[in-house]
């Protein structure tokens, strides 16, 4: 069952920034094909972790929102699925999908047994996407992984087509080896070898900020569509901008940056925890500062506020020195 379109534009899981306000307000330009949840942990969900309400939560979209997990076994992450489940058909929302994660390599889930060590036990990996196949007969499942550890061109189409003979509906790749976070450019040439090599679609993700690093990726490398992570912070209305780019190269977009930020804030006021707000308006506006000339002065500002009044302050008052950057042409 094919659940992408063509030229899909997906928003990638980012812990701490995927939530439901940043998809709100994503939503609110026009939306993408796809988004996910930030990761979970399958064991923490099935103990019952305190936030898991908020981290599973797939509004607005929950039919199109794919929720991510990172699992240390397939029993865990079946029950995880089959709680997942029940709580989605007991709040009457539809089961959106599931995301594994085989890239994370932060150290605590690597040494867990989840996210990028899959990497090194390939029929493993494939025994627990077969696992989530069978509980998700018509449900999206989709995979997520950078390069692993090492390059190797066998190894990776190996790997990736035991995933997708196991019936994974897609893969994301980010081309990038375990240890280089964002150093150094993607190797996209691997998210070409993958395209050409399985009958799935294969997602391309890594820095795509525009319509050339989208066109690289799908008409260069044959890409099923994108997965968008920190520019979809940086602009969330990125997607709107590519999809009417790539019917038209001369679209152009204006856009209140002054109000996107304000609207931001108060989705995060309105639908996550007081607990939340510090770090995900610290997380947000790290980026979102982007659009701004001196943009670094205030998210150092911002980082260091001690709460969301402040950040509001600070950000206002921005607008009061510089406003002519309030309204700005995207194009
Ligand atoms: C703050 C942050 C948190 C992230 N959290 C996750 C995560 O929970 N799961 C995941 O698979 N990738 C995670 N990633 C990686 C992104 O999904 C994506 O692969 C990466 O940012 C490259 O895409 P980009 O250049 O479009 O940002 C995270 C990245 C960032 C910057």
């Amino acid at each position: 069952m094919s659940f992408l379109p063509p030229r899909a534009l997906i928003l990638a899981p980012m812990v701490e920034l995927s939530h439901v306000a940043l998809r709100d307000l994503i939503a609110s330009f026009g939306g993408c094909d796809r988004y996910s949840t930030e990761m979970s942990g399958a064991a923490a969900y099935v103990a019952g972790a305190p936030w898991d309400r908020w981290f599973l939560d797939t509004t607005p979209e929950p039919g199109l929102t794919s929720v991510q997990f990172f699992a240390p076994d397939a029993p865990t992450l079946a029950q995880a699925i089959a709680k997942l489940r029940r709580e989605l058909a007991a709040a009457g929302l539809p089961f959106g999908g599931v995301d594994l994660n085989f890239g994370c390599a932060a150290p605590q889930i690597e040494k867990a047994g989840g996210g990028v060590s899959w990497m090194k036990d390939p029929e493993g990996a494939a025994a627990l996407v077969a696992t989530a196949r069978s509980l998700l007969p018509d449900e999206p499942l989709s995979c997520k992984l950078r390069l692993g550890y090492e390059e190797s061109a066998p190894g990776l189409v190996s790997f990736c087509r035991g995933l997708a003979d196991a019936g994974a509906d897609w893969l994301t790749l980010h081309p990038r080896l375990r240890h280089e976070k964002f150093r150094r450019t993607g190797k996209w040439a691997y998210v070409g070898l993958l395209s050409g090599e399985l009958d799935i679609p294969v997602i391309g993700n890594g820095d795509v900020r525009d319509l050339a690093s989208f066109r690289a990726a799908v008409d260069g490398q044959g890409a099923g569509g994108v997965m968008i992570g920190r520019e979809a912070v940086r602009r969330p209305w990125i997607f709107a901008l590519l999809r009417g780019q790539d019917g038209d190269p001369a679209f152009s977009m204006i856009v209140d940056v002054l109000k996107t930020g304000m609207d931001f804030l108060d989705l995060l006021k309105r639908r996550l925890p007081p607990e939340f707000h510090l770090s995900r308006a610290r997380r947000f506006f790290f980026y979102y500062c982007d659009n701004l000339s001196f943009g670094h002065h205030l998210r150092f500002a911002i980082q260091n506020a001690p709460d969301l009044d402040t950040i509001e302050r600070l950000f206002l008052s921005y607008f009061e020195q510089v406003p002519a950057e309030r309204v700005q042409k995207q194009a």
